[in-house]
């Protein structure tokens, strides 16, 4: 577990942080080059915080609630964050939307997941929006954090059916099993350095350049 290549990375996360796990897991079982230097909540009771003390890894807790305005908190993160001198920021369930002074402090380093294949449902309940407009696939996306919310450039997409009787929770933790799989792996790219923002927000991994909808996971062998 002691790897010295091993990048150091933050986690930011507000609840069950099952994607956090499945970053540990793969570091556990020697796959993913990373070092948790620290998990970070704005709530302090999330699972996720739970799980991280059981791997031993450091947590802070920075409540929203003690701030009275988004600009205060967000400064206050950021130097949180920055005390821990990651390369590379990971939102994994961190359910706050960023100052674009922060994403631009960190800018081509923090990455995010979302519920949904993007440009598709952005933002919050993209599993009951994908059934409601009865879309027949639904899937999750890796990119990097831009000042839009869930608009930054795509690094890797996974994709689920809908099938009959699915609800929001059925499809949620379809969704989710593909999650703890392109995660681990589009983290792994960056810490490997071969995965890159250009400032032109091109997302290269090697000497690959990755098309504006993202490497798409069933492609891989
Ligand atoms: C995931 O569905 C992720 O895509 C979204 O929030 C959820 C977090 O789940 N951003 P968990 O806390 O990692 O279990």
């Amino acid at each position: 577990m002691n790897n010295p290549d091993a990048m150091p990375i933050v986690v930011l996360v507000s609840g069950n942080g099952s994607n956090l796990q499945a970053l540990i897991d793969a570091r556990n079982a020697g796959v993913l080059p990373i070092t948790i230097r620290a998990v970070i909540s704005n709530e302090s009771n999330a699972y996720a915080l739970t799980r991280a003390h059981d791997a031993g890894v450091p947590t802070a807790v920075l409540s929203h609630r003690d701030f009275s305005e988004r600009n205060a908190y967000d400064i206050e993160l950021s130097k949180l964050i920055a005390n821990y001198q990651p390369r590379l920021i990971v939102l994994a369930g961190f359910m706050r939307i960023l100052s674009a002074e922060l994403v631009n402090r960190f800018w081509g380093q923090m990455l995010n997941i979302h519920p949904a294949l993007l440009p598709n449902f952005r933002g919050l309940h993209t599993h009951e929006r994908a059934l409601a407009v009865a879309v027949k696939e639904h899937g999750a996306t890796v990119h990097f954090v831009s000042e839009e919310l869930d608009s930054g450039a795509i690094i890797i997409q996974a994709r689920v059916p809908i099938l009959p009787g699915d609800t929001a929770a059925i499809l949620a933790s379809r969704v989710l099993s593909k999650e703890h799989l392109i995660y681990p792996l589009a983290v792994s790219w960056f810490a490997q350095g071969r995965l890159r923002l250009t400032k032109d927000h091109q997302v290269w991994l090697d000497d690959q350049l990755i098309p504006p909808q993202g490497i798409q996971y069933e492609s891989l062998s």
